[in-house]
């Protein structure tokens, strides 16, 4: 089935050959609309895809050009929380492994918990605690999907889970942005329903920065894949507790409008940069 869609979505690529691809998580769109020469493919066309039932998740495929390197983006993902199994969940970053990305930039919308966030930051991942409980990976493994060297382990190695070179690339690119972009630890739970502020207090006791509901299980099986990872979240609100009201999507959804363009630019000027970090010069590694 990743073959059948892999395939699928080569044939609409034509001469493009991405090795970054990017997702985009919620109200984060709009950063689709700084690719150049777009091939737009909506999910229901793909074979076997899932398709995004939230509100905010466009649901298509945007490749192209972005600061003048190939790209494909997701734009819109789908989550735990819909109902989708955990393979449904990540048939999508499977199918851009198998398309030959050998980078991903995962995006997402968060909850800040460390003290002195402000809402609409973006914050660069630096780890992640996985309170899904579940792991995308359970079931037999999958060595097929081992694109790169030294993939496809049944225990795959997350002591890098985000990659320190891609971090910071870009730490550098928001730098020439002018902003700083902090370092953080994301907490991964189902949803839907928003955290409690007890579970806010126990979360930061565990070491988290910011809370979100993707994002891990991508990480998880782009490593397994032997994919780069760079995960970077938007402050959508407070986390629960925190702030002086209660959570909604509206509000997520509101912040990520405000910061898409400042995300758009940072990711047009940071892609060129990943770009040249994974040249195929580079590798002598195996590929897809
Ligand atoms: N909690 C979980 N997920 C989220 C939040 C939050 O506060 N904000 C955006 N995604």
């Amino acid at each position: 089935q990743v073959a059948e869609a892999a395939a699928f979505l080569k044939a609409r690529l034509a001469s493009l050959s991405p090795r970054i691809g990017i997702v985009l998580g919620s109200g984060l769109g709009a950063v689709a609309d700084a690719v150049t020469g777009p091939v737009v493919v909506p999910y229901a066309e793909i074979p076997h895809f899932p398709r995004s039932t939230v509100e905010g998740h466009m649901g298509r495929i945007v490749a192209g050009l972005l600061g003048g390197v190939p790209v494909i983006m997701m734009q819109g993902r789908v989550h735990f929380y819909e109902g989708y199994s955990p393979e449904e969940v990540t048939f999508p970053l499977r199918v851009l492994g198998a398309l030959g990305i050998r980078a991903v930039v995962l995006t997402c919308a968060a909850g800040g918990i460390a003290e002195g966030y402000q809402v609409g930051q973006l914050v660069a991942l630096g780890d992640h605690i996985n309170l899904m409980g579940w792991n995308p990976l359970i079931g037999p493994n999958e060595p097929r999907f081992a694109f790169w060297a030294g993939a496809g382990l049944r225990f795959p190695d997350m002591t890098e889970a985000y990659s320190k070179a891609l971090r910071s690339l870009a730490k550098q690119a928001a730098l020439e942005e002018g902003f700083a972009l902090d370092e953080g630890v994301y907490l991964a739970v189902s949803g839907p329903s928003f955290e409690t502020p007890a579970e806010i207090r126990a979360f930061r006791a565990l070491g988290a920065t910011l809370v979100g509901m993707s994002t891990v299980s991508e990480t998880i099986v782009a490593r397994h894949m032997g994919i780069e990872v760079l995960g970077l979240a938007c402050v959508a609100n407070l986390a629960a507790g925190l702030g002086a009201t209660a959570l909604s999507h509206q509000e997520v959804f509101e912040t990520g409008r405000q910061v898409e363009q400042r995300l758009s630019r940072l990711l047009q000027r940071l892609a060129p940069r990943i770009a040249a970090l994974v040249d195929p010069a580079k590798d002598e590694e195996k590929q897809p």
